[in-house]
């Protein structure tokens, strides 16, 4: 069986091929990426593979048998083509399952609903394909604050508008280590898998970084509209919608989903406070 990533030039991508590789042997995975030379060091077979390029993929999916489909990183409205591209050159190409990384979250109400709409419809579209399929929808990766440690540290605190709100985070190595088990495993054909860790708080999050790096970061909540404004003037408008609408949609309970970790992994999800110590070790 000969399995193919996509995006295998990121992070999400890259790990997935790894974890590949540990279980089938990399002469069985083919990495695709938009830029190959990004994925050159996973020491697999790389193609060529942009997303707004059907013809890339004709090419790219030729002899493959799973393909996993990393969701795209465009404006909404184009992602939905982009990862048609990919969905009908697979049916075109005998390809047999597909497995798309969606997202938690909801369809409206926040600024972030936008991206989670486009998921839900590729979603649709990988369901309707004929192909076998399985879907995860990844939590808020944990990585990124742990990259920002340093500004926390700076600044003694985490803000943003999340409240009370609960977050399932993951990371992507968890996230690597589930897509692999669902591409390789039939009894996960047909599944829609919530793949999160434990929902927590900013607050706990916050005591968690705090013990691992020894800090003292309290979390201060601000408004919606006080944390987009921020976010946008230091990233940006379109960044700075995303993350607030992330914050937001947190605030509203919509990251506090129950976790099916287990049932795609076949293990349970490992503990935040693990995550972040590896992290700090790395
Ligand atoms: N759950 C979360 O917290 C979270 C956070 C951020 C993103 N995401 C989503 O998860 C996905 C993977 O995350 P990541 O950590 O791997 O992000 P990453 O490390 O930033 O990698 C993004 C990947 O997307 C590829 N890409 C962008 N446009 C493309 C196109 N037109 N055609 C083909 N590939 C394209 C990039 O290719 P190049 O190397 O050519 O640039 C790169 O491989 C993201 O794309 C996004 O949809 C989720």
């Amino acid at each position: 069986m000969t399995i193919a990533v996509t995006s295998a030039s990121g992070q999400l991508g890259a790990s997935v091929v790894r974890q590949l590789i540990n279980e089938i042997g990399k002469e069985n995975v083919v990495g695709i990426a938009r830029t190959p030379e990004k994925a050159a060091h996973l020491g697999v077979e790389i193609r060529k593979g942009d997303y707004n390029s059907r013809q890339d993929f004709d090419a790219a999916l030729k002899g493959i048998d799973t393909v996993l489909l990393v969701s795209g990183m465009d404006d909404p409205e184009k992602r939905i083509q982009q990862h048609r591209n990919v969905i009908e050159a697979a049916k075109q190409n005998g390809v047999q399952k597909i497995v798309y990384t969606s997202i938690v979250g909801d369809e409206t109400n926040t600024a972030f609903s936008p991206i989670v709409k486009s998921n839900r419809q590729t979603e649709v579209d990988i369901k309707e394909s004929g192909l076998e399929w399985a879907i995860g929808r990844n939590g808020i990766y944990i990585e990124p604050d742990l990259e920002y440690i340093d500004h926390y540290a700076k600044d003694g605190e985490i803000r943003n508008c999340a409240g009370e709100g609960k977050c399932g985070y993951t990371s992507r190595g968890e996230l690597g280590y589930a897509y692999a088990q669902m591409l390789l495993g039939n009894e996960h054909n047909g599944h829609v898998y919530n793949l999160v860790g434990e929902a927590i708080t900013q607050a706990t999050l916050a005591d968690l970084i705090n013990e691992v790096y020894g800090l003292n970061l309290k979390f201060n909540s601000v408004s919606v509209a006080e944390y987009a404004a921020e976010r946008k003037k230091a990233l940006g408008d379109f960044m700075g919608t995303i993350i607030a609408g992330i914050y937001e949609g947190i605030r509203n309970g919509v990251n506090d989903v129950p976790s099916h970790y287990e049932m795609a992994a076949g293990r349970p999800h490992r503990a935040h406070i693990d995550i972040i110590r590896d992290f700090k070790k790395a």
